[in-house]
């Protein structure tokens, strides 16, 4: 998936770029296999995803039996996650809302997703402090994005908004790192071969 539309101020644009992207063909139902060998380990409970798009994964955790709630901009992206939920027969919620602006109970979810979202450092600050918070006591957090490393344009390089393993392992101060790799994978626009890093973090009781 790509990245640009992290370049764009207004929220109403972001909103329409994606709007526009989704409705232009099918996107991948299938979900993140990292996230699906790591959350398969755990007990269901509630889970947020932020910027869960057209729905791959909180259809699959809502499928796992998790209590989902997915959060995105993008109309035409989440009413396709509705349909696919309602294809897969797993019922869960979702919330058209700018997660830049959304504050999610602090310490309500068992498992937080952040799944290629590449926001500019200076926007995504007060972002990733409450995406730590919203983590319960021994609840987990899945990052997974594009390594800085595959930044290729000027543009790309200026804004800092992919990640490395260090920049990963620095975001989420309240958060254990439990694992953090790089993968090969997808990204961009037009779409081409990117390596990606993830994080796989647990929220300590200190
Ligand atoms: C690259 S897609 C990733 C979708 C999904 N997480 C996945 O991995 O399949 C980025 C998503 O973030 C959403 N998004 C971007 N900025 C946003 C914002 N400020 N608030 C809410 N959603 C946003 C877009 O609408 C899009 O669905």
């Amino acid at each position: 998936m790509t990245d640009g539309d992290q370049s764009l101020s207004r929220i109403e644009d972001v909103a329409e770029y994606w709007d526009q992207r989704y409705g232009a063909r099918l996107w991948p139902s299938e979900p993140d296999t990292i996230l699906v060998s790591l959350a398969s380990e755990l007990m269901a409970g509630t889970a947020l995803d932020l910027g869960c798009g057209t729905g791959r994964n909180s259809v699959w955790l809502a499928s796992m039996g998790w209590s989902v709630q997915g959060v995105d901009i993008s109309q035409v992206g989440l009413s396709q996650a509705s349909r696919i939920s309602v294809d897969a027969g797993v019922t869960l919620s979702f919330l058209r809302a700018d997660i830049l602006e959304f504050e999610p109970e602090p310490g309500l979810y068992d498992l937080v997703v952040l799944a290629n979202l590449h926001f500019p450092q200076s926007s995504a600050h007060e972002l990733f402090a409450r995406v730590q918070t919203a983590v319960a006591i021994g609840g987990h957090l899945f990052v997974i994005g594009r390594h800085s490393d595959s930044a290729r344009t000027a543009e790309e390089c200026a804004l800092n908004r992919f990640y490395s393993e260090e920049r990963l392992e620095s975001l989420f101060p309240a958060m254990e790192v439990l694992e953090i790799g790089r993968v090969p994978g997808r990204g961009g626009y037009p779409s081409k071969d990117v390596d990606k890093v993830y994080l796989w973090a647990r929220r300590s009781d200190s």
